[in-house]
């Protein structure tokens, strides 16, 4: 057994005294079991391959939402590819987008005359990938498109849009298969709703 850390919190920012939250109680609802995922996985793959048939890709996965996403969906595509990761931060642990990127490691891929394909867990705002493509832009690539296991159906503040999309969702916040309410709940096989009471309102 571990001994209890006094530094662990529960969501709301409550001691949980060492002890472990009950990740699926907090959830209000399952939207996709990991069967529904896995299955839409092998239909996007199956997508994918066909476009980019006899390209070489370079896949950039956008830490650390997509890590899950990615291990699943590119052990479906036959292709050959490269692939780097890019870690960004805008939320700073919270609900909404603070506006601003933070590169914190800029992508060395391959990005000059390859085609890109850039990984991402969600398009909420779009503040995120469209600072990415933008950057990424000036690097040359022969194309950039982007693919998103979830897609919220909403305004968003910058217009962007995805090529590849898993499921769209309503305005929700969810959690799971890669996806975080600061920092928790990745590791979920599935994906559900956060109870909204463990939000600040
Ligand atoms: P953006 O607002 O499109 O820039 O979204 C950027 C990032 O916010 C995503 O890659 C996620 O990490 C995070 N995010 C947005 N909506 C959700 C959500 O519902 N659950 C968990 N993370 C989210
Ligand atoms: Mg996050």
């Amino acid at each position: 057994m571990f001994a209890a850390n006094k530094r662990d919190f529960d969501q709301t920012g409550n001691s949980t005294g060492g002890k472990a939250i009950n990740m699926q109680a907090n959830l209000e609802r399952i939207l996709f079991d990991e069967k529904t995922i896995l299955r839409r996985l092998d239909e996007l793959a199956a997508q994918i391959s066909a476009d980019y048939h006899g390209c070489e890709l370079t896949v950039i996965a956008i830490l650390n939402g997509s890590l899950i996403f990615m291990a699943d969906l590119l052990r479906r595509i036959p292709l050959p590819l490269k692939l780097d990761c890019l870690s960004v931060a805008s939320y700073h642990g919270g609900l909404q987008t603070s506006g601003e990127l933070i590169f914190r490691q800029v992508a060395s891929p391959d990005v000059a005359g390859r085609h890109i394909l850039l990984l991402d867990d969600i398009l909420d705002s779009g503040t995120t990938l469209d600072a990415i493509q933008e950057r990424l832009e000036t690097a040359s690539p022969r194309s950039v498109r982007i693919c998103v296991l979830l897609r919220k159906t909403k305004l968003r503040q910058r217009a962007i849009d995805a090529d590849y999309i898993g499921f769209d969702i309503a305005d929700e916040f969810v959690v799971g298969y890669g996806l975080d309410y600061m920092e928790r709940y990745r590791n979920l096989p599935y994906i559900g709703v956060l109870r909204k009471e463990l939000m600040p309102s």
